[in-house]
């Protein structure tokens, strides 16, 4: 497929520590590494990875750290010819604390670039793209590129909806798959994931997006259009040793999957055996895709 992604990319400093340090204490990492992140583009370098051709709408500083990250992107073959770099601006750094223990990844996140304007996305050639990826970011920013996306193409949309952000339920009648995290269920009101699918199935009229919701060592549940429930148990790795990025993959899977028109059943199955072998293995970049 050829797919477009719209959100962020940031430089992620990724600390390695034995155990979670203490508030004022200084700690000695085990290991340190720079690499590119950002969920949209987390979620593209997968899709690359898994053989389709991506292209990616973002906003990078001028500085040496938008040149990383576009080098990165380069280098997975993810086009970056939408993105608008801020001569003034700095690129959005993440400091990633990532716990030996158990896998787990504390994300200090700096930013302050726009978003990608609505303005900028209505100027990009839809007519090529048979898939569209929205990380849910700003609302009131992002109702005018979805809009324009489903207006203007054959191409299927899809919406990361990964934190609560005020205005962003408008969205969801526009996307072809809403990909929801447990923070947002939570957020919500929720501790399980299909009570909250089966929720906001109702609030939604017919016809209605693919809903998938993923609940980490429980799995994922989904609502498919024609209204079937599915679910995943996790797929756990002998050693879970880097979470960081997983959702970002489990997204990546289901968009591969749901693409080629896979079960439901079955995509739902493959973004959590990915998303499993993700936490198995540091980085984004070696886990096996089959
Ligand atoms: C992981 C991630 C990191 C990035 C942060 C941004 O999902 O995309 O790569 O630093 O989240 O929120």
């Amino acid at each position: 497929m050829r797919i477009l992604g719209v959100g962020v990319a940031t430089v992620d400093i990724v600390e390695e520590v034995d155990a979670y340090p203490t508030e004022n204490s200084e700690t000695r990492s085990r290991s340190q590494r720079v690499s590119r992140g950002g969920n949209a583009t987390n979620t593209l370098v997968t899709l690359s990875r898994l053989g389709h051709q991506c292209h990616w709408a973002g906003t990078l500083g001028g500085d040496l750290q938008g040149e990383l990250v576009m080098r990165a992107l380069a280098r997975h073959r993810v086009h970056a010819d939408h993105c608008l770099r801020y001569p003034g601006g700095a690129t959005p750094i993440s400091c990633v604390i990532l716990n030996r223990e158990n896998g787990s990844r504390t994300i200090l996140h700096y930013r302050d670039l726009p978003e990608y304007p609505a303005e900028a996305f209505r100027l990009i050639d839809l007519s090529g793209f048979d898939w569209i990826h929205f990380e849910g970011r700003d609302p009131a920013e992002l109702a005018g590129s979805v809009q324009h996306a489903r207006d203007s193409g054959r191409a299927r949309i899809s919406l990361e909806v990964e934190k609560p952000r005020p205005g962003i339920e408008a969205l969801f009648p526009l996307a072809d798959l809403l990909l929801f995290s447990q923070g947002y269920a939570e957020h919500r009101g929720f501790d399980d994931p299909s009570r909250f699918l089966a929720a906001v199935r109702c609030e939604l009229d017919a016809p209605a997006p693919a809903l998938v919701c993923a609940w980490g060592e429980s799995g994922a549940s989904m609502i498919a259009p024609g209204g079937s429930f599915h679910s995943s148990p996790s797929f756990r790795p002998p050693r879970i040793i880097d979470t960081l990025g997983a959702g970002d993959v489990f997204n990546a899977a289901m968009i591969d999957r749901l693409g080629r028109f896979d079960r439901p059943d079955e995509a739902l199955t493959f973004a959590c055996r990915l998303a499993g072998r993700k936490c198995g293995t540091p980085g984004l970049e070696s886990f096996e895709l089959e």
